[in-house]
């Protein structure tokens, strides 16, 4: 196939295998979020690329070389949305459902754009499943969103194979101080600064601390700690969340360089980060960014999410093999019917069963064939029965119900009592 004819390099496809895997991830997500008292928001994927400028930050890897940049026909900037955080708060301010410290709790779920080097677990269209609360400034919702997580992990099976790590940025005032004196500390010793940290020194210095480079690793062994500038509002509320974290039995390190690539937190920021699937750890990750809607024109309105990468939590489900039995099978009966007057029949009987059984997976052949061809089909789909129509059940106004998993004989059922019979074996079995 001709390379135009492709998929773009780092966008892919999602498979009708892959399809039930990535299903039962997005429900178990959504139902929790339902439990927890979130609620849906939808934003669009494209937005003014000022709008990302202005929340993300101008100096932040994202802005400065992975967006999707593009002229409108009109001329306008736009951007694929490389997160949702910023369209979020654009979207609650737009509407005015934060105003007047009316409290938001949002999620939203969807494909996201960054112009990364694709590898595994890191793509150009990715898809997150992201939560902001508004108008919450105490610890107690900061705890609540680690909790949900850490109860999500329970539910998928993949507890054992997360960290959590944690740390307080402070507020802008405090860790404006802390950077001052980063800076002052690293100035005396640019010399042994990277070609990146060089550059990062002047526009955004708090990132040289999760620096890759050994040699400025070592660096900042005798830098000043963040921990030592922050102001006490910050220190009390991070006290708080440990203290939550500590009472619910959350377990959590702390990790002082983590500083996250996105210019817009304060406060908490935590990653929840696995070992198993190589360079691309971070499943989940966010914060607070008390600043944000104040910073993008609203009223002074706090701020606190985190979003997860779906593509990574499905290849964690796959790597440790917690993929739940029941969504391996698509169809519990599949109908094979011989001849013009069966087929009729069986579509008046197979309506008459979804209405019975709303929930049975029912697969109808289509495009009719012999025995062998049909039997093999309906192996082939994964059900555990078949309903056989021919001429002699037609007659008798039975079904042959043939168990294709060695779960008994084949018996006839006649069309009454199908539905009953089927709600016994298949819909509860
Ligand atoms: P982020 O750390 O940029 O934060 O992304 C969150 C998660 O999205 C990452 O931890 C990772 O699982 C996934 N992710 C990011 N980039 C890629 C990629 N190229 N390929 C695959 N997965 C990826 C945010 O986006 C913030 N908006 C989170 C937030 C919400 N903070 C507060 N509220």
């Amino acid at each position: 196939m001709s390379k135009s004819l492709q998929a773009i390099r780092g966008m892919n496809d999602i498979l009708p295998e892959q399809t039930p895997l990535w299903r039962y991830f997005e429900s178990t997500v959504a139902g929790l979020l339902d439990n927890y008292g979130y609620r849906q928001i939808r934003m669009p994927i494209v937005e003014f690329t000022e709008l990302f400028k202005r929340s993300i930050g101008e100096v932040t890897d994202i802005v400065e070389k992975e967006m999707y940049t593009f002229a409108d026909r009109n001329g306008d900037s736009l951007t694929l949305r490389p997160e949702g955080t910023a369209a979020c708060v654009r979207a609650v301010l737009e509407h005015g459902i934060t105003g007047g410290g009316q409290v938001q709790k949002l999620w939203y779920i969807g494909p996201m754009f960054r112009h990364e080097r694709p590898q595994k677990g890191r793509y150009r269209q990715f898809h997150q499943i992201g939560v902001e609360v508004f108008n919450l400034d105490g610890p107690d919702i900061d705890a609540e969103l680690i909790a949900l997580t850490w109860r999500l992990w329970g539910q998928l099976g993949i507890r054992d194979a997360v960290k959590l790590e944690l740390n307080s940025l402070g507020t802008s005032e405090a860790r404006g101080r802390y950077r001052d004196a980063l800076v002052s500390y690293l100035n005396e010793r640019i010399e042994l600064l990277d070609e990146d940290s060089k550059r990062r020194l002047t526009s955004n210095p708090l990132r040289i601390l999760d620096t890759k480079v050994q040699q400025t690793q070592a660096l900042l062994i005798d830098a000043p700690k963040l921990a030592d500038y922050l102001d006490e509002e910050s220190r009390l509320h991070f006290d708080g969340l440990k203290a939550r974290l500590d009472a619910a039995g959350i377990p959590y390190v702390i990790n002082p360089k983590l500083v996250r690539g996105l210019d817009y937190y304060s406060k908490t920021v935590f990653e929840w980060v696995t070992d198993k699937l190589g360079a691309q750890g971070t499943v989940c990750a966010g914060g607070r960014y008390d600043g944000l809607v104040e910073q993008m024109g609203g009223k002074p309105t706090t701020g606190v999410g985190f979003a997860m990468g779906i593509e990574r939590l499905i290849l964690m489900l796959e790597t440790l093999e917690q993929i739940p039995e029941s969504i391996a099978r698509q169809v519990d009966v599949y109908l094979c019917a011989f001849g013009e007057q069966a087929e009729l029949a069986g579509l008046t009987l197979t309506e008459r069963l979804r209405d019975a059984l709303p929930n049975l997976r029912l697969q109808v052949n289509a495009g009719a064939g012999s025995f062998k061809s049909q039997f093999k089909k309906a192996d082939k789909s994964g059900a555990l029965y078949a309903l056989i129509l021919g001429d002699d059940e037609l007659a008798q106004q039975v079904v042959g119900f043939k168990p294709l998993r060695g779960q008994g004989e084949q018996q006839n059922i006649a069309w009454d009592a199908l539905a009953e019979h089927l709600a016994t074996c298949v819909v509860q079995g």
